[in-house]
């Protein structure tokens, strides 16, 4: 029966995990998959979530289902981070999903629902994942430049050159910050500008908000997104909690949708628990139900916060000593959140890898919180030595 399937390599990324792992040699550096890290290279558990982990365990008196919308105050509360003085209902609506590709996936899967085989602009390089999602829920990727490695800049003229050249109806896959793999944020007069083409040309923003908190600070990273959805009347927002509150195995992501008026938010919300329920029936409780209970503690919101701010003055300060060493690093600290896309070859990042036990993607993408201010000098020296 099982025939007929090719074989699949394994996700290159992922792959990293294992073989870092299985690298005896100490002082090993792991630039590959993106979670943050702290000076000894752990990815904690952040206080306030431990604490409402705590006060969950506690309270919690049932694990009866839910459904398919998940935890109802969980999105409200993600709705309020990514879009500041909103509530669902009216034009808004939102459900709970597994981690940002859930939110991706039944964004995707509506997409194609409403317009079947619809083409989505897709700037590259973008998240590996990006590409088979769309795919999985039969869209159509179109590709466009985003960003140019040698010059380590973003490439703002194509971007622009593909939303003038998309159709009404069209639809544009954005980072809303803290670009993956590149760091290339636009800056907000660059948003506006998006923001205005979008709308005027009728094309969806498909909005993946994955990083927020980790690029200048929550509203700062949130702002191109809030211009983009006050411009547009229809867009989606793929909101994933992986990284700001490090619950990345839990899978805690968010989908939201804004719609034209009050009548297609009943009908996009059917079609959205439609399709949530034939995926996961009902997206996976603790992680939402924990960051639910946080957000309704102001003290361990105050907390939370305070930690997310260290975390990200900890990338911003790896940047600069990066930068500082000039090269293919001198623009390092222009970029935002976990991610710089260097110009080495495959070849280079092998030898990284073998003389250096440097791990990092084959395309060049490192995870600035894989270093510290100490090993940035060592990670310079070893990508010296091997250019
Ligand atoms: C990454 O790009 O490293 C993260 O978003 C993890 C993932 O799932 O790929």
């Amino acid at each position: 029966f099982f025939q007929p399937l090719a074989q699949q390599p394994a996700d290159a990324l992922l792959a990293l995990i294992g073989m870092f792992r299985n690298d005896p040699r100490p002082g090993k550096i792991d630039l590959g998959v993106g979670v943050f890290r702290d000076d000894a290279g752990h990815t904690p558990v952040m206080r306030a979530v431990k604490a409402a982990e705590r006060k969950l365990w506690e309270s919690q008196d049932s694990k009866s289902y839910l459904g398919p919308e998940g935890n109802v105050a969980f999105a409200r509360h993600m709705a309020r981070l990514a879009l500041g003085d909103v509530d669902l209902g009216g034009r808004l609506t939102g459900v709970q999903t597994p981690g940002g590709t859930g939110a991706l996936r039944l964004g995707a899967e509506l997409i194609a629902a409403s317009r079947p085989g619809v083409t989505v602009w897709v700037g590259t390089p973008t998240w590996p994942n990006h590409p088979p999602i769309l795919a999985a829920a039969g869209l159509k990727a179109q590709s466009y430049k985003h960003f140019d490695p040698a010059s380590q800049t973003l490439t703002f003229d194509s971007v622009m050159d593909a939303l003038n050249r998309a159709q009404a109806g069209d639809v544009a896959l954005l980072h809303g910050c803290c670009h993956n793999p590149t760091g290339a944020d636009f800056s907000l007069e660059q948003w506006r500008v998006i923001a205005d083409t979008l709308s005027s040309r009728g094309i969806l923003p498909f909005l993946d908000l994955a990083y927020q908190g980790l690029g200048l600070g929550m509203e700062q990273d949130a702002a191109g997104v809030r211009m983009v959805m006050d411009a547009c009347p229809e867009a989606v927002l793929a909101y994933s909690c992986d990284k700001n509150f490090g619950v990345y195995r839990d899978r805690v992501g968010a989908l939201f949708v804004q719609t034209g008026s009050a009548a297609d938010t009943d009908r996009v919300s059917s079609n959205m628990l439609a399709l949530a329920r034939a995926n996961w029936s009902m997206p996976p409780d603790h992680g939402g139900a924990v960051i639910a209970t946080l957000m309704d503690d102001a003290a361990l919101v105050a907390d939370w916060t305070l930690e997310l701010n260290t975390m990200r003055d900890r990338l911003l300060g790896i940047r600069a000593a990066l930068a500082a060493h000039g090269g293919v690093l001198g623009r390092v600290d222009q970029q935002r959140g976990m991610f710089s896309l260097l110009p080495l070859s495959p070849d280079v990042v092998k030898r990284l890898r073998e003389d250096h036990a440097v791990y990092m993607a084959g395309s060049g993408r490192i995870n600035v919180a894989g270093l510290s201010v100490e090993t940035a000098g060592r990670f310079a020296a070893a990508l010296n030595a091997c250019l």
